[in-house]
């Protein structure tokens, strides 16, 4: 028995401390234990768990990861209703509200607290004893869906509130949501995989709360802000302001979003607004507007509720991110490397800011897993300064008009036959620089900033030295001449004097600058560097096969069968020569810091006392340099320990340098 309870505490014990470790790094984002020391206690207490089925605790920190799947969700019943907010668009509806409150409650100033609208879902939260016991969706305002299972993987959403008395009752509101971050990955490796993505933040953060199985929506990773304390048993006495009621929530472990402020009057609500509105973009989640409420909770009450929504608060709502507009025709743009990119032509529409008539539809596995037509009425989307695209169609409006989107089986440029590769979402182009779209591109990327920085040689240029046969390859560039390039639309002389001047000025340049510029597939500016850092000329890079270049640290098979396939054309090493030829260098490499000795033979003779002769060659040969057992001229020095053989006459008569013992260890000494 005695056996029993210790255990029990023991599993208390590390229940209380991973809790506490979970609040620091997801609620103060401030870890304070190595992910291996956390992982070890979870383990420990997973077994014992394991080991005593009896001390199971729904609210136990190892039921994070996710329990056994339910068959249907359960309803719940909102006793007081999810109502909804109304909404004002502009600082004079803004205004009008304000005075309606102050009219109301006869009086002048009222202190508001302003939070961002996160794009998520309502979650209810009910905790009994300060233990989570249920949670459920907003559903129609009335009846939601009991998602409690799910709820337990969110790990901002405490299990057990940080609380020495705890209310009886207490049920706390806030908006689960998916971060832009995660939202942005599982896209991205959704559509690498030709999963199907998310359309958008708030379906992502809806979807994978009605799970029936909480194992995916622990995979989803998604996050919770709580925004009011709904209900609370009478004996808690609490501040009476929404703030200070979120100050509580933080006490309890929930983490409440730090953008939320409490201002003096309306006008600085508006600043608010603007404030936000500034940094949407920037935030780590999707916000539509900003929720003002008045603070005292007694001015809340006495404000009440009007037919639909409480006359305390509204949402003042950003411009919206997504709008619908028709999509009347779709283009393939031929990207540098040949992949043919569909762009959507729309009827403009104002959205997030600006008027777009342009929007990426990704692939042609993504227009088919959206299943897009012309013609169709779709979602546009365009949020911050990411390229606009497309989200849906919308089905239920699909005329009898509309057709599928015709897949291009030649390049749109230079009309060769395109391919679409089995392992590839993309359709290529496979002409290469025989392409005009893909030589533009080319020629765009050689120039461009972080590859040969020929300033002045952008887009417009590019277009025009093309476009007129002036250049057909990077080497062309070379050859251009002062009334050739004066001769182009919006060149004078001195424009274009000073493109040949930066041509000159960019010729000094780097290896792995070049390497970049050369724009072989899967070739970026990381792998360039280490490509030219590694192999240090291009004589090494013609030869080496794709075993060399896989040797190579970051270098898989994919990025080396392009470096190798790219240096055994004759036309790119043709293109290389006639850059060299026309001036284009870097400074050779200096000896290799870390192969000082590289290309050196060292000969020992004798014993060291310090250093086994074994030694000695492992610290040479680590330094680059080779052991010989024979001494001729090109020996770079012999190491002499005690009793020397016949090797020491040998350098003597050869002029060899002769080290001893001392000489030797300070030399390794100078290498460090
Ligand atoms: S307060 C009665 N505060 O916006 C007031 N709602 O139509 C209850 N929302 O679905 C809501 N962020 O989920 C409030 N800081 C915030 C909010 C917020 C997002 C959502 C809420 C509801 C909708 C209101």
């Amino acid at each position: 028995m005695k056996q029993n309870n210790e255990i029990l505490q023991k599993i208390e014990s590390l229940r209380q401390q991973l809790r506490e470790y979970d609040y620091q790094y997801y609620v103060l984002d401030a870890p304070t234990v190595p992910d291996s020391i956390y992982d070890t206690l979870f383990q420990q207490l997973l077994q014992l768990e394991k080991d005593h089925p009896q001390y199971q605790d729904p609210n136990s920190p190892t039921q994070r990861v996710g329990g056994a799947p339910i068959s249907a969700f359960d309803r719940i019943v909102h006793i007081n209703p999810m109502l909804s907010i109304d909404n004002v668009f502009d600082p004079s509806a803004l205004m009008a509200f304000a005075k309606r409150l102050s009219e109301r409650l006869d009086q002048s100033e009222v202190l508001y607290c302003c939070e961002p609208k996160l794009d998520g879902l309502a979650l209810s939260l009910q905790y009994e004893d300060g233990k989570l016991v249920c949670a459920g969706t907003r559903g129609d305002g009335i009846n939601g869906e009991d998602i409690t299972h799910n709820a337990r993987t969110i790990a901002e959403i405490p299990l057990i509130l940080h609380a020495e008395n705890p209310p009886k009752n207490v049920e706390i509101r806030g908006e689960v949501y998916m971060s832009k971050a995660v939202f942005n990955r599982l896209n991205a490796e959704a559509r690498q995989k030709g999963d199907k993505v998310f359309a958008n933040p708030r379906n992502a953060a809806a979807g994978s709360v009605r799970q029936l199985d909480p194992r995916i929506t622990k995979a989803r990773q998604l996050s919770f802000f709580p925004y009011t304390i709904a209900a609370i048993s009478q004996e808690y006495t609490l501040n009476p302001s929404h703030y200070a009621g979120l100050q509580a929530l933080r006490e309890w472990g929930f983490k409440v979003n730090p953008d939320i402020k409490r201002v003096q009057n309306i006008e600085a609500c508006q600043t608010y607004y603007e404030e936000l509105l500034a940094r949407r973009a920037s935030l780590a989640y999707d916000c539509d507007g900003i929720v003002i409420k008045v603070d005292s909770l007694a001015l809340q009450t006495q404000l009440g509720v009007a037919t639909r929504a409480p006359r305390w608060v509204v949402a003042y709502k950003f411009p919206a991110e997504e709008a619908l507009t028709q999509l009347t025709e779709v283009e393939w743009q031929v990207g540098r490397t040949g992949t043919l990119t569909p762009v959507a032509r729309l009827e403009p529409v104002f959205v997030g800011g600006a008027t777009v008539s342009n929007a990426t539809l990704h692939n042609s596995d993504e227009i088919a897993r959206k299943d897009i037509r012309i013609g169709d009425t779709v979602i546009v989307r365009r949020a911050g300064d990411v390229i606009p695209e497309i989200v849906a169609p919308v089905l239920a409006s699909r005329g009898s008009n509309t057709h599928a989107i015709p897949l291009p089986r030649h390049c749109p440029v230079c009309k060769s036959p395109v391919y679409k590769l089995a392992e590839e979402a993309a359709i290529r182009c496979m002409a290469g620089l025989y392409c005009s779209a893909q030589r533009k591109e080319a020629l765009r990327h050689y120039a461009s900033r972080k590859a040969m920085d020929i300033e002045g040689l952008g887009d417009k240029l590019v277009d025009q030295l093309v476009g007129h046969a002036l250049v057909h390859s990077p080497a062309d560039i070379y050859r251009l001449d002062l009334n050739a390039l004066a001769n182009l639309d919006r060149m004078g002389i001195k424009s274009a004097d000073n493109i040949l001047q930066s041509i000159e000025f960019s010729k000094k340049t780097t290896f792995a600058r070049f390497l970049y510029a050369l724009g072989i597939r899967e070739v970026g500016e990381t792998t360039a560097k280490t490509l030219a850092q590694h192999f240090e000329s291009l004589d090494a890079l013609y030869v080496a096969s794709p075993e060399d270049l896989m040797a190579v640290n970051d270098i898989g098979p994919v990025v080396a069968a392009h470096v190798h396939a790219f240096f055994k054309q004759k036309h790119n090493k043709e293109v290389i020569s006639a850059i060299l030829a026309a001036g284009v260098n870097w400074p050779k490499p200096q000896i290799s810091l870390a192969q000082p000795f590289k290309g050196q033979t060292f000969v020992i003779t004798g014993t060291l006392t310090s250093l086994s002769r074994e030694e000695v060659k492992a610290r040479l040969e680590a330094l680059g340099a080779k052991v010989s057992n024979s001494v001729s001229k090109k020996t770079q020095a012999l190491i002499v320990g005690d009793v020397p053989g016949s090797k020491l006459d040998k350098a003597e008569a050869l002029h060899v340098p002769i080290l001893n013992e001392a000489d030797f260890l300070a030399l390794l000494e100078r290498q460090r």
